[in-house]
């Protein structure tokens, strides 16, 4: 099975080995409830057998979907936001050569949209497609989302505009509801080829359903082996073969509940970042409820040592830091001697650069820990689909579980409706007058 360990020697400082034992009955408890589906939100529960419960008829055909539109296009726009497009560009990114932008081998360029309101944005993206074979896949379970549907809406008609309705239409893919959602209509009857969001996963543990897999497949990945590195995790954890979930869920309740409300995702290595990002939205999303919840916080390490290194030293000791550690890289570059020596680095002659990383991680563990900055460690081999796959899970997994542990419910958004309801008001959306009346008042 891909390993994912975790070490919470370095929390132990904060937090006592046998405060975290004292939860012991509490977690398991937590377990049963996601595992039973006896607590709130028991009807966005699809996620936990997903892997197991995904065929290989699926698979095959996400794959025949993204070898043709790989074969016909340059450029896919994968527009959606949120859940809807942070786990597919998180999985891409890990997987992918950043400097492979646009060539023969990584064809097609997969950009996103519909994950901002930015005109310019949008402009410079319009600017880009200009004369290039480009396709889109538009995902938004709700089908009603502002965002992604603003950005569809100029991408379809500059796609139309291109080629013309028949052969825009084979080029565009829609990942929705089943039944319900502007976009659902949208798509019936523009014959798209479609693909479900299955009522019981929510946007942001979606990423194994075709809401990640497609674009993943589009950028040349491999999604069987992402879903079976998810399918072992889920048959560990579901077993009780594999507490690492419970451990780091535990662990990290323990620390908020001793003061330690902000919860730093480090990594090493630069092909985590969006990683970091679907972290982020997963626990904040999650979590954050009922004036309650750790705050999920994300650096890049060794880059973020340089700006935010100071303030995790030296700042307010209200944080902690969970580091996931890629054991090996994928290639190996090694650091030159030189004879003059000018720059004085010929300590460092003949050593790989993940070494020098290495001790970068470690030397910044040791002096945060001496800061007062709890450690929690998680460890995986490499980075490749298997992997990635186990992470995902992993992080799912210890998500739901903590979200109860923390008394709220993991899988709504109630939060996320405010600034919507203003933001249709101030625009007068039909349907809205009530408010758009009170707000205009209010801001006069
Ligand atoms: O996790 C969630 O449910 C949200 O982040 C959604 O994914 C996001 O709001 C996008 O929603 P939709 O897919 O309905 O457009």
């Amino acid at each position: 099975m891909n390993n994912i360990r975790v070490n919470i020697n370095d929390a132990l400082g904060a937090v006592s080995q046998s405060a975290i034992e004292a939860m012991a009955s509490e977690v398991r408890s937590s377990v049963n409830t996601l595992v039973e589906g006896t607590g709130a939100g028991n009807d966005f529960l699809g996620w936990v057998r997903l892997p197991e419960n995904t065929p290989d008829t699926l698979l095959d055909d996400i794959q025949a979907t993204a070898e043709r539109l790989r074969s016909e296009c340059e450029v896919v726009v994968v527009v959606g936001i949120g859940g809807s497009y942070l786990g597919a560009k998180a999985v891409i990114e890990a997987l992918g050569n950043p400097f492979d932008v646009y060539n023969a081998a990584c064809k097609p360029q997969i950009v996103f949209a519909g994950h901002n309101i930015g005109e310019d944005y949008l402009y410079d993206l319009q600017h880009y497609l200009d004369g290039k074979k480009f396709g889109i896949i538009v995902i938004s379970k709700s089908g009603t989302t502002t965002e992604p549907a603003i950005a569809f809406r100029l991408l379809k008609a500059q796609l139309e505009a291109a080629v013309g309705r028949e052969t825009a239409a084979r080029r565009i893919v829609a990942i929705t509801d089943a039944k319900r959602g502007a976009l659902r209509t949208l798509a019936n009857e523009e014959g798209y080829t479609t693909y479900v969001i299955e009522d019981n996963v929510g946007g942001r543990f979606s990423v194994l359903t075709p809401v990640g897999l497609l674009p993943i497949a589009v950028a040349g990945h491999d999604i069987k082996a992402l879903v079976d590195g998810a399918r072992e995790r889920q048959k560990a954890f579901l077993s009780g073969a594999d507490k690492s979930a419970e451990v780091y869920a535990t662990t990290r309740n323990a620390l908020y509940r001793s003061g330690k409300k902000i919860e730093i995702l480090v990594n090493y290595n630069p092909r985590l970042h969006y990683f970091n990002e679907w972290w982020k939205q997963l626990y904040g999303e999650s979590e954050g409820k009922d004036h309650k919840g750790i705050y999920p916080a994300a650096v890049d390490f060794s880059t973020d040592l340089h700006s935010m290194g100071q303030w995790i030293q030296d700042g307010e000791r209200t944080i902690f830091e969970t580091v996931i550690s890629v054991e090996n890289a994928d290639h190996e570059v090694r650091i030159p001697s030189d004879d003059a020596n000018l720059d004085g680095l010929n300590f460092l002659a003949g050593k790989r650069v993940d070494e020098v990383n290495k001790m970068a991680e470690l030397g910044t563990r040791l002096a945060h820990v001496d800061g007062g900055v709890p450690n929690i460690l998680i460890s995986i081999d490499s980075l490749n689909e298997r992997t990635l796959g186990g992470l995902i899970y992993f992080f799912e997994a210890a998500c739901g579980i903590s979200g109860y542990m923390l008394g709220v419910n993991p899988f709504n958004q109630p939060g996320v409706e405010a600034y919507k309801r203003n933001m249709f008001a101030l625009l007068a959306k039909p349907g809205y007058e009530e408010e758009t009346r009170a707000i205009r008042e209010r801001i006069r």
